[in-house]
């Protein structure tokens, strides 16, 4: 009998080690990802010279295992048993892609001697650190959210209008820079004019706030696969954006006077690929595209079934719209890495 009890107690308390663990996994993979892209910057060099197959197929595994960072998140975050704190810590690593941009050039804002790496790691033991304080038993499943689901569709809904556009006229990079140019010199009539700027910045800002106040209430506690899906993609795009308008307003037009054209968002004249500090572009424009479109795929998803479409159907159409998000992620990153519709036309 007392054998029984010990040996249950021994269990229980080996549980909770492996629980513990597992609640620090998004940590550490956080802390990771800038070394996995320092290995990818090793292989493939300054140079845009051939490469070996077995360094291309490192190169590519290297890179596969960064972008796998954001999602052990979300997966992380799905689990049914653990608490807030661990939850939100998950929640926190899905955006490490475009967090370390941020950080990348807050540092140069600031001009600051401490490499990125050493001020990412504090980051994340500070992050860890808090996700266990703020461990506790988990909340009531759906929270209060009152009208700020409404009010954040709906402003999606305007938003999405300018996201369109703005993704449709990087997917003219495929056809190459001057294509690229031309569709933004139309679209600048409307979003960088007096009022259309202003507005648009105001806009996303509220989006941001919304976003943000919902992911909290949700993160909470635990939920569906699809649910925490949208929590997190929205998590991602809040630290997205803000770092995106950081970069486009303040790094570039402000600090550097530079204009905001095809030569900054691609990193010119190194690129995306073969420059320490561009490759960490790449993961964070993808996911950024890859999200904002699965975002907006989520929040359809949501509003069809309250108007009765059936789970399966909502479900199947979503599916095909994280298919498509995909697909257009990868079409513009191809063209933003120099890769041209026609290129192989005879
Ligand atoms: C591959 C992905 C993306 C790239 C390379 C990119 C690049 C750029 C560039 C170069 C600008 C300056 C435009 C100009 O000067 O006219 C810009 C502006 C902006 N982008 Fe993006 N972007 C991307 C995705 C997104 C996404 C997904 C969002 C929103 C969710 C977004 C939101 C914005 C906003 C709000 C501005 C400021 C517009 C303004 O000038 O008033 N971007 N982006």
């Amino acid at each position: 009998m007392m054998d029984a009890i010990v040996h249950g107690q021994n269990r229980s308390r080996r549980l909770e080690k492996r629980d513990g663990y597992v609640a620090l996994a998004p940590a550490a993979a956080a802390i990771c990802y800038p070394f996995l892209l320092n290995a990818f910057h090793a292989i493939v060099g300054t140079q845009a010279a051939s490469l070996p197959p077995v360094a291309i197929a490192c190169a590519v595994s290297v890179l596969v295992v960064a972008f796998v960072v954001p999602f052990l998140g979300i997966a992380l975050a799905c689990r049914p048993t653990s608490d807030p704190g661990s939850r939100r810590l998950a929640y926190a690593s899905v955006v490490s892609p475009t967090l370390y941009v941020f950080l990348g050039v807050v540092q140069a804002l600031i001009k600051s001697p401490i490499p990125d790496e050493v001020i990412w790691c504090a980051i994340w033991l500070a992050i860890a650190k808090w996700s266990q304080s703020a461990r506790g038993p988990a909340e009531s499943a759906e929270p209060v959210v009152g009208g700020w689901r409404v009010v954040h569709g709906v402003t999606a809904v305007v938003l999405s209008l300018y996201v369109v556009f703005h993704l449709a006229n990087h997917l003219f990079g495929l056809k190459g820079p001057d294509a690229h140019a031309a569709v933004m010199k139309i679209g600048r009539v409307v979003y960088r004019s007096a009022v259309g700027e202003p507005l648009l910045v105001a806009t996303m800002l509220f989006q941001i706030g919304t976003g943000l106040l919902l992911a909290w209430r949700w993160s909470a506690s635990a939920h569906d696969f699809q649910r925490t899906y949208q929590v997190a993609s929205g998590a991602y795009l809040s630290v997205f954006i803000l770092g995106h308008m950081n970069s486009v307003f303040v790094y570039a037009r402000s600090f550097l006077g530079i204009p905001t054209d095809w030569n900054f968002a691609i990193g010119a004249p190194t690129g995306l690929i073969h420059d320490a500090w561009n490759i960490r572009l790449l993961p964070h424009y993808a996911l950024g595209v890859f999200f904002v479109l699965s975002h907006l795929a989520s929040g359809l998803r949501v509003v069809l079934i309250a108007h009765g479409v059936d789970q399966r159907t909502a479900g199947r159409l979503w599916g095909v719209c994280i298919a498509i998000s995909a697909v257009v992620a990868s079409a513009i990153i191809a063209g933003m890495s120099g890769i041209r519709i026609g290129a192989f036309a005879s």
